[in-house]
This record gives C-alpha cells, sequence and structure tokens, in this order.
C-alpha cells in the first residue's frame, strides 16, 4: 500500500517506525490517515522480525486531533450511523506487539487520545497533552475520558477535559501520563532506544506482559492476578524461558528465538 499522510520505515529489521505526516493540518487525524495508520500497525505487527513499534509525528505536533474541516458539517446522524471514530481508531488497541508513542509538539483531542492507546509514552520537552474538544461544543470521542482518569486521576482529567487547558510534558510526567521527558533533539534516540531494548527481548514474554499489564484495566484484582498466573506459567513451556535462565546462570546474554 501507498501512504500518502504517513511515513513507515524500519531500524535494524526489528523496530517499526510510523510517522503521522500531515505536516500542514499538524497531522490532524482525517479518516484516510486512520486507515492508513491501521493498515502499517497491522502491518508491523504481523511482521515476525519486528519486536516494538514506534508512533511519532513532528516536532510541531504528534497530532492535533480529529480534522476539524472534516467533521465540522456532520450531523448526529452522520455521526451515529457512520459510528464516527470506529473507523480504525481503535485498530492500535488490537495490535499485540508493544507500541511506544514518541510525542513532541501537540497531542491534542484525538492526538491525546491516539498518544494513550500506545502503551507508553516517551515525550520531548515540548510536547503539550490536552482534550481541549469542549471548546468545540463536544466532548472526548476516543477515550479522553475514560484513559485519562485511568493514567491521571478524576481531578485532573475533571480539570483537562472540562477547561481544555493543555498540560506541558513536566506536568504530564509528574501527572503520569508520560513515562519520561527528554530534551526535544534526544526523542527519536530515547525511543530507539527503548524499543531495540524490548525488541531484542523474549517477543512471546513481551507480548504476554502488555496483555497482562492490560487486563489491570479491565478486571478485578482477583481476576487480574489469576490472568498474570496463567500467562507466567505458560512462559515455562517456551524456548525463551530456558534460554532467559540459562544465559542468566552462566553469566552470559541471552539470544532470544521468539519461541
Ligand atoms: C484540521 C487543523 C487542526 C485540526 C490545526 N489545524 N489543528 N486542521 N484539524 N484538528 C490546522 C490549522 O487550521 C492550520 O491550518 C494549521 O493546522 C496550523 O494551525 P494553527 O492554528 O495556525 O497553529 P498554531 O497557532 O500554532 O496553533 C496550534 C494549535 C491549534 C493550538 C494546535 O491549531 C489548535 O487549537 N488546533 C485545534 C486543536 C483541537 O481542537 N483539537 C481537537 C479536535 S476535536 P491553516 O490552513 O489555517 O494554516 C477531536 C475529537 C476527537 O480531536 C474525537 C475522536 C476522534
Amino acid at each position: 500500500m501507498n501512504y500518502e499522510t504517513i511515513l513507515v520505515r524500519t531500524e535494524a529489521d526489528k523496530v517499526g517506525i510510523i510517522t503521522l505526516n500531515r505536516p500542514k493540518q499538524l497531522n490532524a487525524l482525517s479518516d484516510q490517515l486512520m486507515d492508513e495508520l491501521g493498515h502499517a500497525l497491522k502491518a508491523f505487527d504481523a511482521d515476525e522480525k519486528i519486536g516494538c513499534i514506534i508512533l511519532t509525528g513532528s516536532e510541531k505536533a504528534f497530532a492535533a486531533g480529529a480534522d476539524i474541516p472534516g467533521m465540522a458539517k456532520y450531523s448526529f446522524v452522520d455521526a451515529y450511523k457512520g459510528d464516527f471514530i470506529t473507523r480504525n481508531w481503535e485498530t492500535i488497541r488490537s495490535v499485540r506487539k508493544p507500541v511506544i508513542g514518541a510525542v513532541s509538539g501537540f497531542a491534542l483531542g484525538g492526538g491525546c487520545e491516539l498518544a494513550m492507546m500506545c502503551d507508553f509514552i516517551i515525550a520531548a520537552d515540548n510536547a503539550k497533552f490536552g482534550q481541549p474538544e469542549i471548546k468545540l461544543g463536544v466532548i472526548p470521542g476516543a477515550g479522553g475520558t475514560q484513559r485519562l482518569p485511568r493514567a491521571v486521576g478524576k481531578s485532573k482529567t475533571m480539570d483537562m477535559v472540562l477547561t481544555g487547558r493543555m498540560m506541558d510534558a513536566t506536568e504530564a510526567e509528574r501527572a503520569g501520563l508520560v513515562s519520561r521527558v527528554v530534551p526535544l533533539d534526544k526523542l527519536m534516540e530515547e525511543a530507539l532506544g527503548a524499543a531495540l531494548t524490548i525488541a531484542d527481548l523474549s517477543q512471546v514474554a513481551a507480548m504476554a506482559a502488555k496483555e497482562s499489564v492490560n487486563r489491570a484495566f479491565e478486571s478485578t484484582l482477583s481476576d487480574g492476578l489469576m490472568f498474570e498466573r496463567r500467562l507466567f506459567h505458560g512462559l515455562f513451556a517456551t524456548e525463551d524461558q530456558k534460554e532467559g535462565m540459562d544465559a542468566f546462570l552462566n553469566k552470559r546474554k541471552p539470544i532470544f528465538k521468539n519461541r
């Protein structure tokens, strides 16, 4: 597939990098962009060699939200019958390999929601997060009212969603929305470092770890603990577990075969 709104490349044959690329619109998330993003994510997820995916934007904007001209004229019936935002918006959720959001500049509205669908966010020091939909007379529609409180709690979420104000990278890290903040010119280096670290580990263990952490947001503690234990036990059936523990015992670097 020829992409027009995203750039796709690999690093060291094991990290997939997707760059949102609608610079004139600050990477506003059009239907075409979301379709292409979904396609690229699925392709990397299915590629046996790829162990981690990075999703990033430009220095000025990760993404400034859903495409406002595209949705400005929607009626309720258009939005409801067309199931606005279902179209490929949840694809990133179905990706089983780890996805790192490398965010610089604006991550607003759907852009903030897209970043929150990543497994973790590394932010540049110029990153700004926000859910400004209220200023457009609507509310977040792709998880902003659901994922943000899980990340930063109720009070800050209400503040963000009700006032539409932005939060800078320092505040986002303090609140737990992002895992690391680095200088802008170090963003990709930092994200790539993390992605290569993950890609060199056991793919099956990384996928299980992701699945288990995500389960914490969907289940009671007892159910989540049981789910984790079952996956943990299951990993003893892998060659990678034998390799990882043998390497430790023999003081050597493990070579995981993803089996
Ligand atoms: C389409 C957008 C856009 C958007 C910016 N642009 N955001 N186009 N959709 N969401 C365009 C502008 O129209 C402008 O194009 C160009 O990008 C540069 O933007 P400026 O406003 O000139 O830049 P600046 O002054 O630096 O301000 C940056 C900004 C501002 C603070 C990010 O653009 C802004 O507030 N954008 C809207 C953010 C927003 O409300 N997002 C939520 C959308 S609703 P021209 O052609 O004029 O130069 C949403 C709902 C999600 O996301 C629901 C689930 C899918």
